[in-house]
This record gives C-alpha cells, structure tokens and sequence, in this order.
C-alpha cells in the first residue's frame, strides 16, 4: 500500500513551504484533491508541437522521427502561450516530450505562477515501448526515470504517462505487460527518489475489443504495479451529440467502479467541421453533474494549430493568435461549474479490478511482469559470457544472429525473451541489444560443446575471457538456475517451467524466433539511423 493519505499531505505541506508554489495534487480513492482537501478537476490542454495526428501522438507508433521539441525548455514560447491558457482557465498542461537534459525552471515558473500543472509523457519516439516489438530494458528505464528526475521536483508536477495508446488493438495487447512492468519500476523510483505523492498512469486510446481488458489490467492485482491513474484519449463526441448518443453514458456505466482517478487525456473530435468547427458540447458534459461524479476533468487536444486540424491557437514566428475555437471554448469552459467532493466526507469503496483472463482478445497474463531493468546484472552477465559479438559487429547484424540462434534453438533463448500469455519473462530479457546477443551467443557456444568454431559468425563472434566481477556472484547463481521469472506459483505451471514456455517446441520455436529477428531488426535500424544522423 502507498502511504496514508495523511503522511502524503504532511509530505506536500512541508514541500509546500519550502518552494511556496503551487500546492501538489494528492490522490484519494478515485479522485484527485488540493492539498486543502478540496477536489480538483483537470481542465487541461495537450501543449506539444508536432505531436502528431490526434490519436497518433504516442509513443506505440514507434515513429522514427527522433526530433522533438522540448515545450518546457524553451522560455520565449512559454511567455507567450501561458497567458493564452490561463485566460482559457487551463489548470493543467499534457506535455508529451521532454529533454530531461534541459533546463525547466523558467517554464514551470510561469506554469505554477498561472495556476497550471503539467502531466507530461515519460518516452520519445526514439526511446518507447514499442507496440510491436515491445520491450522495457535498462536503455528506457534510464531515460523515464530521468524525467521523473527532471520533473517531480515541481509542485506543479501531477504525475506521468508511462504509455499513450501502446498496446491500442487485440493484435498487440503483449505491449502492456511491458508497459505495466514500467508502471511498476516508475513508482518505485519515486516513492523512493521523491518526497511527495506523483503518479504515474496509462493514456488510451478507445478500443471496443479491448476496452475492458486493458482498463481492467492496467488496475488489478498489487497496487504498487498498478496504474494511478487512467487517462483516456477519446474522440466520440463530434459536433451535436449527448450523453447518451456519443457513448459517453457507457465509460460513465464503466468507469463508475473503477479504483483510481479516470479522465480524458485528450478529447476534442474536430468533425465535423474542423478544428474551427469545435463547439465543445462536450466540455459542458465533462463537467456536468453526471460525469464528474466519475471522471476527474479532461485534456483538450490541442494547443497548437498544425496539419492535423485540432488547433486552438495559431503561430506564425513569434506571434501567437486565438482561433475561433479558442473563444468558443473559452466560453463554454468559463461556465462549467463542477461541484467538488470534500476529501475528509469521501471513503472510497471501489477496488481494483481482477484481471482479465487470457483470450482471444487479450494476450497478457496478469500477476507476472517482465523484470525489472538492472544494468548491473546485465554487465556481470555479459563479463561472464566466454563467446560475445565481436566488438566491431554492427548492431544490423544482430538480427540475423539472434535470428538463427534463436530460430534453430528457441530455448537457447528464453533467458532474453517474454511470453506474456504465459507471463513468463527472460531475466536478461531487459538488457541491451549487444548483452542479449552475447548471452544467446555464449548459449549456442556452451551448447556446441565450446567448440571454437561455434563462436565464430564469419568472425562476428568472438571469445573473451570468462570473467566473474566481484559482487556479480549472486545475481550470477540466482540467473543460471532459472533463466525465466514469473508464470509460476502454482504447481502446473511450475512443472511446465522444464519445457521452453510450456508449450509445443516447433510452435514456439517459430513465434520467439520471429518475435526476436523482428525484435533487433528494429533496434538494429533505430541505432543504425542514430548512426547515420551522427
Ligand atoms: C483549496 O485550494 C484551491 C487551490 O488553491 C482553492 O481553489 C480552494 O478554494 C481551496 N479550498 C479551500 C476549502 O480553501
Ligand atoms: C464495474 O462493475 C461491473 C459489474 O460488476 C463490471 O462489469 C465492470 O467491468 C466493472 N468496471 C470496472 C472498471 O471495474
């Protein structure tokens, strides 16, 4: 269990003097409160330029764009547009990519100064749990936990997404396990890292094949795994609509019993009519009686005007101008008058959900993660290896290495790969690309008899000397006795543990070699186009 709620307040109170910001938000139950105990409801707006088409903002695309431009980091932009939200009353921004190697506090100066909290994405394009190849290794757990370093020193910080829209049809639900199991490491560093409650949450798209299951997913079993928040990107009321025709009334049924806060983390369909067009019936529903009754605000998308068409301002250099949406939205969202919930009169009776069970529809096991990202682990295992890639093996060559290896001899393998229908996990699964091939090479190499031209590769393999570093033995003896975590804990699954996945070898054999040629041939490009760009 997280702290009481008591101890997050006395936390936030003495965070609270120290800086004399703005006041955290805490959560309680399924809503979010001031620290005063008054109830907060986001009326927010997605504050990203290039973000991309609407719905497509996320990380699960695995765009290769690797530009981006940091919204806090730039000074003169955030002069200009935050009295522009403000006087559209935003309480909270989204933003979706951040440098954490840049300087914010200029930007979240003049955020906190306006009343306006940030909840902000945790990867890149370049660095996220992609839907179809997902992984989570010590290369992302850096990179979103030095955001978490960036960002949660900011009163005004509310928390982060550790995806958007990743796993968003039945064909790639694997994805959340990968996602979830960054949920999981994400909490973990701040309860540790950070004095004050920040969340951390799941932004999804609205998929009727997978709405239950995913939503379902993300909240069940143990809390510290679990979601803080869920936020939805949802785009079905366009133009005239009600409760009732746009489905809002059906997440309203849904939502009613969830265990922690749910709000839109987009919303704005500009259909009919454009951008332009919007005239944001559907912010007087979000903040009318019924739904705030489940839903703690929501996010408009977007800020900026751009090719996609969801726009509210437009810019053109250094000059900033409304749009006609802006002031439609202006006057609606100056009208909404949420009544709040008192904390203290609040007890929360709704608990989390079971989770889903493995179907058609939905491929991931719950109560079994993949590991948690360790470098360290991952470099005593790699020093221990007697056969590794050659140090001049371009990382495009991995592909075709694993892809024989683990092809030919899937269980060769099963210490770098996941099975989330079995929910059972590699322990070097969250390495990096040059450790996995090492690890799967030295297998093939043991397994060959150490025969020297086992570890060749038309010379991109070669022997090191073995080597066990001091301080590795233990996370060494614990790896070689079980190459998998997980999937067990009851007696059929444990005995199912001695055959590679627990199921027929030429099946799997085929699934983990695929999954792992496709796995480096897209790490391979990725670091080949970095390359290239260097
Ligand atoms: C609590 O704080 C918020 C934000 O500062 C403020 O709007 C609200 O009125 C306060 N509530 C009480 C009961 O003082
Ligand atoms: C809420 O409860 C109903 C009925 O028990 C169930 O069908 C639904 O899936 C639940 N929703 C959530 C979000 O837990």
């Amino acid at each position: 269990m997280r702290a009481s709620t008591a101890s997050i307040v006395a936390a936030s109170l003495l965070l609270g003097q120290a800086s004399a910001a703005l006041p955290p938000i805490v959560m309680k139950g399924s809503k979010f409160f001031y620290e005063n105990g008054t109830q907060f409801f986001m009326k927010g707006v997605a504050y990203q330029q290039d973000a991309g088409a609407a719905g497509k903002t996320g990380t699960g695309g695995g765009s290769s764009g690797s530009d981006y431009k940091d919204p806090l980091a730039d000074e003169a932009a955030c002069k200009r547009d935050v009295p522009l939200l403000k006087a559209l009353h935003t309480n909270t921004i989204r933003t979706y990519r951040i440098d954490p190697a840049q300087d914010h506090d200029a930007c979240m100066k003049l955020l906190d100064e306006a009343g306006i909290y940030v909840i902000s994405d945790l990867s890149v394009p370049a660095q996220s749990i992609v839907r179809n190849n997902p992984l989570w290794d010590t290369d992302l757990y850096e990179r979103y936990t030095a955001v978490v370093d960036s960002l949660s020193k900011y009163s005004n910080v509310i928390g982060f997404f550790a995806g958007n829209e990743v796993t968003n049809e039945p064909k790639n639900t694997q994805a959340s396990a990968y996602v979830k199991a960054a949920v999981r490491d994400v909490k973990a560093y701040i309860k540790k890292n950070v004095d004050r409650w920040v969340g951390v949450g799941y932004a999804a798209n609205d998929d009727p094949n997978i709405r239950g299951d995913i939503a379902h997913y993300f909240n069940c079993g143990d809390q510290d795994e679990a979601i803080d928040f869920w936020g939805y990107n949802i785009y079905e009321w366009c133009g005239h609509k009600t409760l009732e025709t746009s489905g809002y009334e059906t997440q309203i049924d849904f939502f009613k019993n969830y265990s922690v806060p749910v709000f839109f983390a987009e919303y704005g369909c500009n259909l009919p009519d454009g951008a332009e067009g919007r005239i944001w019936e559907e912010t007087t529903a979000l903040y009318g009686k019924e739904m705030t009754s489940v839903f703690s605000g929501g996010i408009v998308y977007m800020y900026f005007q751009e090719e996609n068409d969801y726009g509210l301002v437009k810019i053109s250099g250094d000059d900033a101008k409304t749009m006609k949406n802006y002031d439609a939205l202006e006057k609606v969202i100056a009208k909404v008058d949420p009544s709040p919930t008192d904390m203290d009169d609040y007890e929360p009776t709704n608990s989390p959900a079971s989770c889903p069970e493995v179907s058609k529809n939905w491929k991931v096991k719950g109560g079994s993660l993949p590991p948690t990202p360790n470098s360290r682990v991952c470099d005593c295992m790699f020093s221990s290896l007697s056969c590794v890639p050659h140090e001049d093996t371009s990382p495009k060559d991995y592909g075709d290495m694993f892809g024989y290896i683990c092809g030919e001899f899937p269980d060769l393998c099963e210490g770098i790969n996941g099975d989330t229908s079995t929910g059972k996990y590699g322990i070097y699964s969250m390495c990096g690309a040059k450790q996995k091939l090492g690890y799967v090479l030295d297998q093939y190499y043991q397994a060959q008899g150490s025969s020297s031209t086992a570890c060749d590769f038309k010379g991109k393999a070669t022997l090191q000397e073995s080597k066990t570093e001091s301080g590795c033995e233990e996370a060494l003896a614990s790896a070689s006795s079980n190459p998998t975590t997980g999937g067990s804990g009851d007696s059929e699954t444990s005995e199912n543990a001695a055959a590679p996945f627990g199921a027929g070898p030429a099946r799997v054999g085929f699934v983990v070699g695929e999954l792992a040629v496709g796995l480096y041939v897209v790490v391979a490009m990725a670091v080949g186009a970095s390359m290239v760009l260097m």
